[in-house]
């Protein structure tokens, strides 16, 4: 039975990825971090089955605190190590840079020093993802390639691409199995309240509910290339399946503006969301991305990945999970 551990168990994509690999017959360990409340709602289904007991354990742990990451390191001594803790959210990293560089970059170098002294210990091999972004492709001409140049347009994406250096050098440097995904966005009704395809199809389903009437947005021209996470995990298992260590675009290959993305999430409905949707600039960004839009052809011919919900499909399915949770409340 391989054991995998990941940090970020608790958000989006820990929890589709967990889900995932207990499904392959894993032993998956995750990192949480101590909070005054309760972060586990995405993994609670998965804690709290007695049938998992022994195949889902939690570890205290956080990105800022090395000790903790070499200490769960030497506890779980896992196969597998998906790095996806992070200060993910763009705009905040405008407010809170220190931070998003402390836990994004340096934690990421953090954690690959632990899992590099873990292999030097033992002499086993442990193969590392790092959760990459297109956001550090930011200001770069569409389509964006494992080819394209890096041009990050706020401190998430420049602390994503320190991250990005950190592991191509561990690679380099110590012959380390380290794969980077170059992941565009992608969404779920699993996805962050506060991210704009969430946000969106959170205030569809109150206004269709009559709990709400306005919801307030900033640029509406941004376009980007979202697909669904359920299908994104499974890119990140194929690269640490790979005979070779490599760096992947994860994307659909289609992009489409948050417009688009809010007139359909309305049209599911059958509400006009001229008659709903206001401009805030405090949803604004110091720094725009315009475009991001991903070539997965090598992800497509070398792992075989292809993702596998469309777009009006991914609309469909968060409004929808939202009209329930607006009904239920
Ligand atoms: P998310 O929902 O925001 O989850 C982030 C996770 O990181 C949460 O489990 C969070 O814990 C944890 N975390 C934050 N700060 C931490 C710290 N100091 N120590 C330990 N854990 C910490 O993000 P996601 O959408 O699942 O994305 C997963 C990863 O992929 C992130 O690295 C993100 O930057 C990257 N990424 C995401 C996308 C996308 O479109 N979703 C695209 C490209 C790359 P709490 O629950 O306690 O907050
Ligand atoms: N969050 C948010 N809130 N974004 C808004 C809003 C709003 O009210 N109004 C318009 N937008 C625009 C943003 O300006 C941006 O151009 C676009 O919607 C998408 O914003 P987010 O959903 O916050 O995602 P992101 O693209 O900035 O970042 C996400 O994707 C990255 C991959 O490209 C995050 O998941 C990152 O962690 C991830 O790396």
């Amino acid at each position: 039975m391989k054991r995998a551990l990941i940090t970020g168990v608790t958000g989006q994509d820990g929890s589709y990825l967990s889900e995932l690999l207990l499904s392959k017959g894993y032993e998956v360990h995750g990192i949480v971090r101590r909070a005054s409340t309760f972060n586990r709602d995405r993994i609670d289904h998965l804690a709290l089955d007695p049938a998992l007991h022994d195949r889902f354990v939690l570890h205290y742990g956080d990105m800022a605190d090395g000790s903790s990451l070499r200490r769960v390191m030497e506890t779980v001594a896992p196969d597998e190590v998906y790095n996806l803790a992070a200060q993910s959210h763009v705009r905040v990293s405008f407010d809170q840079p220190e931070y998003t560089a402390d836990i994004v970059a340096t934690g990421t170098l953090r954690l690959l020093e632990a899992v590099r002294e873990h292999i030097q210990r033992g002499g086993r091999q442990v193969r590392f993802y790092q959760a990459g972004s297109s956001e550090m492709f930011g200001a770069a001409n569409p389509p964006q390639s494992e080819a394209t140049l890096f041009h990050p347009r706020s401190p998430y994406a420049v602390s994503k691409l320190a991250a990005h250096w950190h592991a191509v050098n561990h690679r380099e440097a110590y012959g380390m199995f380290v794969a980077n995904g170059l992941l565009f966005n992608h969404e779920s009704p699993r996805r962050g309240e506060s991210f704009v395809t969430r946000k969106i199809t959170l205030a569809v389903g109150r206004i269709a509910a009559g709990k709400q009437q306005q919801l307030a947005l900033g640029n509406l021209d941004a376009r980007r290339d979202w697909g669904f996470a359920g299908d994104y995990v499974d890119a990140m298992w194929r690269m640490l399946q790979a005979d070779q260590p490599d760096d992947y675009v994860v994307a659909t290959g289609e992009s489409h503006s948050v417009r688009e993305f809010v007139e359909l999430a309305f049209d599911h409905v059958k509400l006009d969301w001229r008659k709903h949707v206001t401009f805030d600039e405090r949803y604004t960004r110091p720094s725009e991305v315009d475009h991001l839009l991903g070539d997965p052809t090598k992800v497509r011919t070398k792992l075989g990945w292809a993702p596998k919900v469309s777009f009006p499909q991914l609309v469909q399915m968060m409004v929808e999970a939202d009209l329930e949770i607006a009904r239920r409340g």
